[in-house]
């Protein structure tokens, strides 16, 4: 699809929205991001084709790439029945350009489009997604890979990127449209779906990962889905995991695996050292029934090299502020209600209100600090000085998992229920367990407003969001 000259004047403008101190060292040229409805053969042929939203037509939609550094433009035109946007989860972007609907943009109306231009300070792997019922819209397949190189990546026989999700189909494979109407979704995990893909493909049976003995390769796995979380097991290999939601990490045996909840990625190396001919099972071990999700297949080729590459594994930090617990401002986000979580009352629209009633009359089952929060309810729950160091301890006081994500910033983990985190990793989304307490720290280096939700997207929709200002 070709840019129209309007796009163009929009594009070249919008180097004016870019702050100061962003210098693009490159730059993409621009390309359309086109969402429509459309069909693809997510499951066996035996079934029909599903219709799916899209986008360029295809789930996921094109993975797009660039340098550390560099200028993205994209242009989203909207063919969809719906208004949209895209978000660019993990980037610390500029505010206008994160794809919040009525907090940093208008939506884009069907048949409208949306000029993206921002710089991308941070390598690794990242992804986007709509911001517009997200619960509906990424369940319906609008997600992509975002792929920011480094200035050396590290060497390697191949980049791979898995992009996990599901979905929840009936006999006729057409995805069930039971985004807003379903109470148990909504108290308990999200919208679980039945039915796996890899990269948009059914893979529990049949699918295949073709391998080289002697290969190494990297594997950057996204997690798409919009409530199931995947802990990804290797048969035969031992996977290093080299970052964790794009920001590099020590590097480290996965050892049982990285549970990843929606949202969030792990890049891992994989040495390939099994035989030429011998299959090894890539299976989920997340929920109590182990689920086969890949099965790695070596070719009956030559090896490559007889032992593991002797190459690096390490990657070179991205640019952050290192934030000192020591001066932080700290706070304490409580996380509360869902099924057996006790919740009894909560603030909403500036009402208080029993929680069976907010279930049974607005779809709402979750507060962050007592209150519960619309889709496009976007008064701020807390500003930030911008430059503080802030420390946040997140408690999880449900029956149920949280990826707890915030837009703009990356942080920190410094601990898990008082344990220091190992890793202390940097994250742009924090999986806490039930009943869990993390403690989180950043830089609020970011100015705008930004949200901060759960990326259970059902959760989401059922209040479990807000939004920080930094200013
Ligand atoms: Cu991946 Cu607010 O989103
Ligand atoms: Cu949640």
């Amino acid at each position: 699809m070709s840019v129209t000259r309007r796009q163009f004047i929009a594009t070249a403008g919008a180097g004016l929205l870019l702050p100061a101190c962003a210098v693009p060292t490159g730059s993409t040229p621009a390309r359309v991001l086109r969402a429509s409805v459309s069909r693809q053969q997510l499951v066996p042929p035996e079934y029909p084709q599903t219709e799916v939203w899209t986008y360029d037509s295809r789930v996921p939609g094109p993975l797009l790439r660039a340098r550390q550094g560099d200028l993205l433009r994209v242009v989203l035109a909207n063919a969809l029945p719906q208004a949209t946007t895209v978000h660019w989860h993990g980037i610390r972007l500029p505010n206008a350009m994160d794809g919040v609907p009525h907090l940093t943009q208008k939506p884009v109306a069907p048949g409208g489009e949306f000029l993206y231009a921002f710089v991308l300070p941070d390598a690794g792997t990242y992804w986007y997604h709509p911001h517009e019922r997200s619960h509906e819209q990424v369940a319906r397949g609008l997600y992509g890979a975002l792929i920011v190189d480094e200035a050396q990546p590290p060497e390697v026989d191949r980049d791979e990127t898995w992009v996990l999700s599901d979905w929840r189909l009936d006999k006729g494979a057409t995805e069930v449209a039971d985004y807003d109407s379903n109470r148990f979704d909504l108290t308990h995990g999200g919208r679980i779906g039945n039915t796996v893909t890899v990269n948009g493909r059914f893979t529990p049976v049949g699918g295949e990962f073709a391998v080289r003995s002697g290969e190494r390769i990297r594997l950057r796995l996204i997690n798409a889905a919009t409530a199931r979380i995947f802990r990804l097991k290797f048969d035969g290999h031992s996977p290093q995991v080299i970052a964790l939601d794009g920001h590099p990490v020590a590097p480290h045996a996965m050892g049982a695996g990285v549970a990843l909840g929606p949202g969030m990625r792990a890049d891992l190396m994989l040495d390939c050292m099994g035989k030429p001919g011998e299959r090894f099972v890539v299976a989920d071990t997340f929920y109590p029934r182990e689920l086969r999700v890949m099965e790695l297949v070596y070719r009956d080729e030559a090896p490559l090299r007889g032992k593991p590459s002797a190459a690096p594994l390490t990657l070179p930090p991205n640019p952050l502020s290192e934030p000192d617990p020591a001066r932080a401002q700290r706070q304490d986000i409580r996380f509360e209600g869902g099924a057996m979580g006790g919740l009894r009352e909560a603030e909403f629209e500036g009402r208080r209100l029993g929680i069976q009633q907010l279930v049974r009359e607005h779809g709402i089952a979750w507060t962050v600090n007592g209150v519960a929060r619309r889709e496009h309810d976007h008064r701020p729950m807390l500003t930030l000085k911008l430059g503080s160091h802030q420390l946040w301890t997140l408690h999880n006081d449900t029956a149920w998992h949280h990826p707890i994500h915030i837009h703009g910033i990356a942080f920190r983990i410094l601990s898990r229920n008082g344990k220091p985190a190992p890793l202390r990793e940097w994250a742009d989304t924090a999986l806490l367990a039930p009943r869990e307490r993390v403690e989180i720290a950043f830089v609020a280096d970011n100015p705008g407003d930004w949200m901060f939700h759960c990326h259970v997207l059902a959760h989401q929709q059922g209040g479990m969001m807000a939004s920080v200002r930094i200013q």
